[in-house]
């Protein structure tokens, strides 16, 4: 099962991606996540990613493309995989497609979570995430049993630094110039699934799971 979870920032891919990771035991592939450690690690990648990052720009399609490619290729994505945060702009979407084609596979499905942008600006000021396992938690939606500490393996939780307002306000911005249209790339495919990303994550995850299955 090869899937997309297209959607703003803040509409819950990472959520339901590492809970759809889960139950159809494929990796969830998340740009974010690979370039997050990268800036971590201070490796060459990180060090040309860091200042788009946090300023809540795109980082460049080549470096995010060549990315992907080698990452879908590995043992692990055999039998499927999740996209979430990739593609985001048209060229992204384009090469994607040529790139599975030349691997004789195609997308399953491309998930459109819709919430609004209020609610959005709301979850990403309020998220926290942890350092160690990447598990995400809300001040007072999903708070941890602890301040401050992850429930699940005990890291510490931190804040994005793209998860200050202003930046969160470009990134929407951003997104609607440059994402945004991929649903009618995919639309013209017949492979798009648009749904409401507003509910609890269980509630959201049932209906992504009726929509992948
Ligand atoms: P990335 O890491 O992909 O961030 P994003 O797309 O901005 O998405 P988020 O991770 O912020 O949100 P999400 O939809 O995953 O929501 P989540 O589940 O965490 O990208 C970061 C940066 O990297 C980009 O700005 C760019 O610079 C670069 N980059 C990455 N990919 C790139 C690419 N392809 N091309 C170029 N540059 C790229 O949930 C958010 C919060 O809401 C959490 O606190 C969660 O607990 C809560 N929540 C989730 N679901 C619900 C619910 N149903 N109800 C209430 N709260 C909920």
């Amino acid at each position: 099962m090869r899937v997309i979870l297209l959607g703003p920032p803040g509409a819950g891919k990472g959520t339901q991606a590492k809970m759809l990771m889960e139950k159809f035991k494929i990796p969830q592939v998340s740009t974010g996540d690979i370039l997050r450690k990268a800036v971590k690690d201070d490796s060459e990648l990180g060090r040309k990613a860091k200042a788009f990052m946090e300023a809540g720009q795109l980082v460049s399609d080549d470096i995010v493309i060549g990315l992907i490619k080698e990452r879908i290729k590995k043992r692990d994505c055999e039998n499927g995989f999740i996209l979430d945060g990739f593609p985001r702009t048209n060229v992204q979407a384009e090469k994607l497609t040529e790139t599975l084609r030349d691997m004789g596979q195609t997308m399953d499905a491309v998930i459109d979570l819709v919430v609004d942008p209020g609610e959005l600006v709301a979850r990403l000021t309020g998220r926290r995430t942890c350092e160690e396992c990447g598990c995400m938690f809300h001040q007072t939606s999903r708070p941890p049993k602890l301040p401050g500490v992850c429930d699940y393996c005990g890291g510490k939780l931190y804040q994005r630094p793209d998860d200050n307002e202003e930046t969160i306000l470009k990134r929407l911005a951003i997104y609607e110039r440059e994402t945004a249209p991929l649903r009618e790339f995919y639309g013209r495919q017949g492979r798009l699934k648009t749904m409401p990303g507003l509910g609890s994550v269980d509630e959201i995850f049932s209906r992504v799971c009726e929509l992948v299955s």
